[in-house]
């Protein structure tokens, strides 16, 4: 989903998602683990903090996996609970109900301590548009719903989504704005996909993930596209651009009068990131969150 935001909408969304805080119990903030800091975004402690809430590092399948351990234990150390999750196969999902569970322990123990039964655990998903929020929610579910996360009137219509005896779910997941100013952030989001046909170019997208790969995952690029003798870092976008070139060479993107096509070769190296044909990979660390 691709949404345009201006001020007017975001002020719309936090609306929307105090709303929906009025009827849940926890919030399951929905990150994208290969860009854990770029697909978070800015206000989402102020917007949330009135409810408990879980880290998710979705998409892990995609993820490095010992980076993915390291923004673990960032979050933590900020105080907030975090969980690793591949939405798409399922991956560390049945165990939200018990995550979910223990962010609320004290409650919980509270109402049985009154001879209560403890309802179940009520949650919403929020996140920043193609961080996998309706994967989520259609895994919890169990089917294909169709998801609609801005619609007037908010608490009208909407359903709880029950998985398990223990946990509900809000059909409608919270949608929030991803991070505008920071431009190394916008290169993370476009290159994972978040943010799609906008207002970075694709060419600088690509040097972009080639300044990441030949510095953290060199032997990537020798592995997929047969690329030799890379420098251990690129120094400048010159540098980068040469070494689109090869891979453009290498897999047949030529136009008319033999140059390379830099657009087929860029959309190539996404594509590869992507679907993860280039491996498990990680864009940003929290070393320099
Ligand atoms: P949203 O509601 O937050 O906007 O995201 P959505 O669930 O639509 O997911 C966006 C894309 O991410 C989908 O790919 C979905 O399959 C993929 N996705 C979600 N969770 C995971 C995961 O854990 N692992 C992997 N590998 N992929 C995941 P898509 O339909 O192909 O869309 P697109 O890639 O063309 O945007």
């Amino acid at each position: 989903m691709t949404i345009q935001w201006f001020p007017g909408h975001m002020t719309r969304a936090k609306r929307q998602i105090e709303e929906k805080l009025k009827l849940i119990d926890v919030v399951f903030e929905l990150l994208d683990a290969r860009i854990p800091q770029s697909s978070r975004n800015p206000m989402v402690d102020e917007i949330t903090a009135s409810k408990p809430r879980l880290v998710l590092l979705n998409k892990a399948d995609l993820a490095d996996p010992a980076l993915t351990a390291e923004w673990s234990s960032y979050f933590r150390a900020k105080g907030l609970a975090t969980h690793v999750i591949d939405a798409n196969a399922g991956t560390g999902v049945k165990e939200l109900a018990s995550k979910a569970k223990e962010l609320l322990q004290e409650k919980i123990q509270r109402q049985v301590d009154k001879g209560m039964k403890p309802r179940p655990v009520r949650a919403l998903i929020v996140g920043i548009p193609n961080v996998g929020k309706s994967t989520l929610i259609n895994r919890l579910a169990g089917r294909n719903i169709a998801i609609t996360g801005d619609r007037p009137g908010v608490t009208k219509g909407q359903q709880w989504i029950r998985f398990g005896g223990e946990l509900e779910l809000l059909d409608t997941p919270g949608i929030l704005w991803p991070k505008f100013d920071d431009p190394i952030a916008g290169f993370r989001l476009a290159a994972t996909g978040a943010i799609k046909e906008e207002v970075l170019h694709i060419d600088e997208v690509a040097c972009f993930v080639l300044k990441v790969l030949v510095e953290n995952y060199g032997s990537v690029l020798k592995d997929r596209y047969g690329l030799e003798g890379l420098p251990a870092e690129l120094p400048d976008m010159q540098a980068a651009i040469d070494v689109l070139e090869s891979i453009g060479k290498r897999r047949g993107c030529i136009v008319s009068g033999g140059h390379v096509d830099f657009e087929k070769a860029a959309t190539l190296l996404l594509r590869d990131l992507r679907s993860g044909k280039l491996g498990r990979m990680t864009l940003e660390s929290p070393d320099n969150a």
